[in-house]
């Protein structure tokens, strides 16, 4: 066939080098509506549930029976099951109806209730939803702090520099996983020296996290893994209960944490039962209401690539964000795995989150660049971050970023780089050289920095760990180094844990400490003029970026 240049010319855009696949239900390629999803039936008896969407009791699998025993508020339940699903969608997303009683109706939701429901709803209706729904009054921000060579002077700058550009959450991981607990110091200390108040954690291996959190090395958790099928469950040699059990040690230390799912984990782990990725997506976040957990992070995550390769993929991401708000836990929405070639497709993606504001728009903005992040690329990174904030500019929407200038973030990165040089020096580890600290004051990446010795800090970081080093050697480290205000920052982290304050949901904390959460600060989104307003002065400071022309220069 002799070709069409248009066809030529298309086939070479970065679209192209996406993977799409066809709707295949069997084997759950298939993101909403699946014929195999189950149609949402509820009967109780003696007050117990003895048949959910379609199942007696006596087939249900563990998944099945923890939902039905710890998940769903059976005041309601019976009633909500027979309301019709279209008549509740226009609820959700009707500014006339508020938040307290759609969750009135949505607590007492089946999984598959659910699910029918918010798939009537189309994708602006499920933002209107999640407009009104989410839980914290004001939008935010979490920022991915990660680098290739696992550099701890290059982390705390990072992370510091992240502190300043407004996130109030900031994850690592890790290169090479005896890292974990240097690099989650690393970025303690640069958090609390760019902003004090900022949550930090470590994304690892799950006994491991515990144990920094307990040590005081981070200050929440958030990827304690949730699933959609029994088989995905058994896996990984887990089930619900289990993952109680970890929600309430955390909860017993003070630490802040959120479960992890989202749509596609099923299918790409190849039993999927041949429902939708929505619909066991709904299962996951009903386990995660039924283990007490206050939050969760979702819309795909780390598996975006199977749904976006499936048509309507994309909104079954903000449709399971709303399930999220629906069962009244903080979300944390994703945005944060690079998923697509098409610079026009992965902002669109972030639209149905950044439209009508999250608890976290992205939960892992990557704040480095793209080679250095270490959860697998980010769908934005550093090289985005004044993109981000003329967005924010443009629609006047509050993203959670802010503009800064160059010699503040140079500042901010060089006492990060000397605090945790002075930690280091404290604690016994392997030296943070000054050149090290110079590199990381100035850096793009891990390529701009200066190797370290990697088998020295692994010896050091086993020493450590084989110790009880805890945050209150960190705290006397950056004390007789001469970092008093960082010392400060990072023990009232530690005390915020024995308040406990900050365990409701939503929280997050300013820089004086004070918790901002669902339970002081709900949302209260009811249509123009309610719900979260930009302040003035936050309105003047997202304006103000600096390579704007200045009227009075001319
Ligand atoms: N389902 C469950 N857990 C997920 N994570 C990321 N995406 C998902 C998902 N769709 C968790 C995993 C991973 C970490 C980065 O987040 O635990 O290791
Ligand atoms: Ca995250």
């Amino acid at each position: 066939m002799k070709r069409s240049k248009r066809f030529e010319v298309l086939e070479n855009r970065p679209i192209h080098e996406d993977g799409f696949v066809k709707e295949w239900p069997e084997v759950g390629m298939i993101a909403m509506d699946s014929p195999n999803d189950p149609i949402p039936s509820v009967r109780i008896e003696n007050g117990k549930i003895v048949e959910m969407d379609g199942k007696e009791r006596k087939d249900f699998d563990m998944i099945d029976s923890f939902i039905a025993d710890y998940s769903i508020n059976l005041d309601n339940a019976e009633r909500v099951a027979k309301m019709d699903s279209v008549l509740i969608a226009r609820k959700i997303c009707d500014i006339n109806i508020t938040r307290d009683e759609i969750l009135d109706i949505s607590l007492s939701m089946t999984p598959a209730k659910m699910n029918e429901v918010v798939c009537k709803m189309s994708a602006l209706e499920i933002m209107m939803g999640l407009a009104k729904m989410r839980a914290r009054i004001s939008p935010s921000n979490q920022a991915h702090v990660t680098n290739l060579k696992d550099n701890p002077a290059q982390l705390a700058a990072d992370a510091a520099e992240g502190s300043l550009r407004g996130f109030d959450e900031e994850e690592t991981t890790v290169g090479i996983s005896r890292y974990a607990p240097m690099n989650a110091i690393s970025i303690l200390i640069g958090s609390q020296t760019g902003r004090p108040g900022v949550l930090t954690q470590c994304s690892v291996e799950e006994a491991t996290e515990l144990g920094m959190g307990m040590r005081g090395f981070t200050t929440y958790a958030e990827t304690v893994s949730v699933y959609g099928t029994e088989q995905v469950f058994m896996d990984g040699d887990d089930t619900p209960f289990s993952k109680a059990f970890l929600a309430s040690c955390y909860a017993s230390r003070g630490l802040k944490m959120r479960f992890t799912s989202g749509t596609g984990s099923e299918v790409q782990m190849g039993f999927a039962e041949g429902k939708s990725m929505l619909y066991l997506e709904a299962r996951c976040v009903f386990i995660t209401k039924g283990a007490g957990s206050q939050g969760i992070q979702n819309g795909s995550v780390s598996c975006c690539g199977v749904p976006a390769a499936v048509p309507s993929g994309i909104k079954a991401m903000g449709a399971e964000n709303l399930f999220s708000t629906l069962l009244d836990l903080e979300c944390a929405s994703s945005n944060d795995q690079s998923f697509t070639h098409s610079d026009l497709r992965r902002s669109t993606r972030t639209m149905m989150q950044f439209m009508p504001g999250t608890d976290f728009i992205c939960s892992g903005y990557s704040s480095v660049p793209n080679y250095d992040n270490m959860f697998a690329g980010g769908n934005w990174d550093a090289e985005d971050f004044d993109d981000w904030l003329v967005i924010q500019r443009d629609l006047k929407i509050d993203g959670g970023l802010k503009p800064v200038r160059e010699e503040n973030v140079i500042k901010i990165r060089n006492k990060a780089a000397k605090a945790i040089q002075a930690t280091f020096k404290g604690l016994g580890l392997p030296a943070i050289t000054d050149e090290e600290v110079e590199a990381a004051t100035y850096s793009h990446g891990s390529k701009d920095m200066p190797k370290r010795n990697v088998n020295a800090d692994l010896k050091a970081i086993e020493e450590m760990m084989e110790s009880d080093t805890s945050a209150v050697d960190i705290i006397k480290a950056l004390y007789n180094g001469g970092f008093k205000d960082v010392a400060d920052a990072v023990f009232n982290m530690q005390k915020q844990k024995v308040a406990g304050d900050y365990l409701q949901t939503a929280a997050i904390l300013t820089k004086d400490f004070h918790v901002v959460s669902a339970v002081n600060a709900p949302n209260d989104y009811q249509g123009p003029q309610t719900g979260y307003q930009i302040s003035d002065e936050r309105w003047n400071e997202m304006k103000d970026i600096p390579w704007a022309v200045n009227p009075e220069d001319y």
